[in-house]
């Protein structure tokens, strides 16, 4: 047990995918993992694990932000060894060869700030994904009915951004989605030598203003996890 996670010792798996949504956790747990066995609900942030095709997967919500992530992420890390750490979560789209659905598969992951700031002080440092994971990603969705992207993505400390000129630069320079935790997830498997990737969904654009309605959340959510579990155990 750790403050924020409450899995006996060995109730973790060596893989873990992260939703932001502990709701989520529970959903694609009960739809992708056999024996699926809730092992954390402190703080109601819902963790499960079970098994995907023999592997041992935990599917552990994160919260929304970084600053949430980095405590779970921390703690599955040094307390329960996680070894590869996998974000499935949603995010904008930023550019318009991106559409709604599509999946982005993050390979960086620009930031203003990020809880790593302090620590690195001048340094700019830059969060980068797992090269195979996102190698046996790409493979994975390559024979789905789904878009994919794969590139540089921005880790947002705020959803309501009062930053037009910022989007406008990014759109600019090819950034192709914003989220909220993809940046700290890198930085902390970097630190302690995990494989972690982020594959996301895109939920909503920030050009075109469009949303996901409710009712297609879950068919398209359901292509990034099976993009995450077989990126995991390729
Ligand atoms: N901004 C930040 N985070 C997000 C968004 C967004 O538009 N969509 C999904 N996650």
């Amino acid at each position: 047990m750790t403050i924020h996670i409450g899995a006996k010792p060995g109730e973790i798996a060596e893989t873990v995918l992260m939703p932001g949504d502990p709701y989520r956790a529970r959903w694609a747990a009960e739809t992708f993992l056999e024996d699926a066995t809730l092992v954390n609900e402190v703080r109601g942030m819902l963790g499960y694990t079970g098994t995907w095709r023999g592997h041992r997967v935990t599917i552990q919500g994160s919260g929304m932000g970084m600053p949430s992530l980095s405590i779970y992420v921390n703690e599955l890390i040094r307390d329960y060894d996680a070894k590869t750490l996998i974000r499935i979560g949603s995010c904008g789209g930023m550019q318009p060869q991106v559409k709604l659905r599509d999946v982005i598969l993050a390979m960086t992951a620009s930031t203003l700030t990020n809880p790593s700031r302090g620590m690195f002080r001048e340094l700019n440092f830059a969060p980068c994904a797992d090269w195979g994971l996102l190698s046996a990603a790409h493979q994975a969705a390559a024979g789905r009915q789904v878009g994919v992207h794969v590139g540089g993505i921005y880790s947002s400390d705020v959803f309501y951004s009062e930053r037009p000129d910022l989007d406008k630069e990014m759109v600019r320079h090819g950034i192709l989605g914003v989220e909220m935790e993809c940046a700290e997830l890198y930085t902390l498997a970097a630190r302690y030598g995990r494989r972690a990737l982020a594959v996301l969904t895109v939920s909503d654009h920030l050009g075109t203003g469009e949303e996901l309605p409710s009712e297609d959340r879950e068919r398209s959510f359901g292509d990034m996890v099976e993009i995450a579990l077989n990126a995991a155990f390729a």
